[in-house]
């Protein structure tokens, strides 16, 4: 007899940016010139002074288990940057550091949710809302982001949406896959329909110091909202820190237990010397970041007009993370195929809008962390291929 895997792994869904990013380099190995506009990454170094304070922390032996909820000096950095950003008083003890923003939308579904339990997400959306949902035997709840509303959500569409087995809302922004930002009228209501229900919300902020010219409010700030909502943030983008797997949430005290049984029973806790370099990141100079916002904000103001002079293609501007969302519906061919045929025929690596819903065909998504010189060269393959669709 042949041994099998568990029916839970097989409800476990992926995240597309890894597949074609494989794929890519498959490619590449066979010769085939690719611009890489999939992953959603920063193309910069991690800044010098974090990467040395974390190579300090090993040489100080820094190197053993350490205290599965956090450093207490991370813990109360992090308190404090929440707090100070998000203008609330964040407790050192109600914040959890975990390897990376991801494990916290696993572990809070996770302690929130049974079979049975819905779980309101965006559409289009990160790929793993979805997954953890469904892996937790529970119920995905699509909320369509609309274009024509900046890629927020209606908010009449949310109240109509929960239901009293709604146990989790998962929002978004500035968000991935579209750039989009909840505008603070949309989360107002939001926050009022909410509270009316026993539902708890993750605020999934990682992109938060990722804005140009727009606010990106928390719903976390409104009032009555802190002791239900997990807001989730994280060094990956912020600090251009993907690979060294740091996130941290400011959680309600009743999910401080649950949260961090999960994280005991799985990596037991983040290296020390790991989170040593993330107080750096938190406490030290911010020039970095600063930079490369502005880096990103001249690439967004190049590609979004220039992906608008491609005949079928429509972009909205972006107010946030590194994101464009073309809508490609007006071209003769469907997203998906779009997408492939852009990387094998015109070496153009990017993501076709189905790897984050079924609210998200029509689209592609192109991350711009990636040089403007390589954007350029991008934008004209495009252009050819498309041209050679008889657009
Ligand atoms: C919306 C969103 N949330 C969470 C994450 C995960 O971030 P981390 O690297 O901190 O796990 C990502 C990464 O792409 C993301 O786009």
């Amino acid at each position: 007899m042949r041994p099998t895997v568990a029916h839970a792994v097989t409800r476990l869904g992926t995240e597309g940016a890894f597949a074609v990013l494989a794929r890519a380099r498959a490619l590449e190995a066979e010769g085939l010139d690719v611009i890489h506009l999939e992953i959603g990454e920063p193309d910069f170094e991690t800044p010098p002074h974090v990467a040395e304070a974390g190579i300090a922390a090993i040489r100080a032996g820094e190197t053993h288990y350490c205290q599965t909820a956090g450093l207490p000096v991370l813990r109360e950095a992090a308190a404090a940057s929440l707090s100070w950003s998000r203008d609330i008083p964040v407790d050192p003890q109600n914040v959890l550091v975990a390897n990376g923003a991801k494990p916290f939308l696993f572990f809070t579904v996770l302690a929130t949710c049974s079979p049975g339990d819905e779980v309101i997400y965006p559409d289009p959306g990160f790929p793993i809302y979805e997954s953890a949902v469904r892996f937790a035997g529970a119920t995905p709840v699509p909320l369509p982001l609309r274009e024509s509303l900046g890629f927020s959500f209606d908010p009449a569409e949310l109240e109509s949406l929960l239901t009293d087995r709604t146990r989790l809302v998962i929002l978004n922004a500035p968000q991935n896959p579209t750039g989009g930002v909840i505008p603070l009228a949309d989360l107002e209501r939001a926050a009022a329909a909410i509270l009316r229900t026993p539902a708890w919300v993750l605020t999934d902020e990682v992109y938060a110091r990722i804005t140009y010219d727009v606010d990106a409010p928390s719903i976390s700030s409104l009032p009555g909202m802190l002791d239900r909502t997990i807001l989730l943030d994280g060094f990956s983008k912020t600090f251009s820190m993907t690979g060294w797997r740091l996130g941290y949430a400011a959680v309600p005290t009743d999910l401080v237990d649950p949260l961090t049984r999960l994280i005991v029973n799985s990596t037991s806790c983040v290296p020390p010397f790991v989170q040593l370099a993330g107080v750096a990141a938190l406490e030290g100079p911010q020039d970095a970041v600063v930079e490369m916002v502005a880096e990103f904000r001249s690439r967004r103001d190049y590609l979004v007009p220039a992906l608008n002079t491609i005949p079928g293609v429509s972009c909205i501007e972006p107010g946030g993370a590194f994101y464009a969302f073309p809508n490609v519906s007006a071209l003769p061919i469907d997203a998906d195929t779009l997408a492939e045929r852009l990387l094998v025929e015109a070496g153009v690596a990017l993501l076709a809008g189905s790897a984050f819903g079924v609210h998200a065909t029509g689209h592609l998504r192109v991350s711009y962390a990636s040089s403007l010189r390589n954007l350029e060269q991008a934008v004209e393959r495009i252009r050819a291929f498309v041209a050679t669709l008889g657009v």
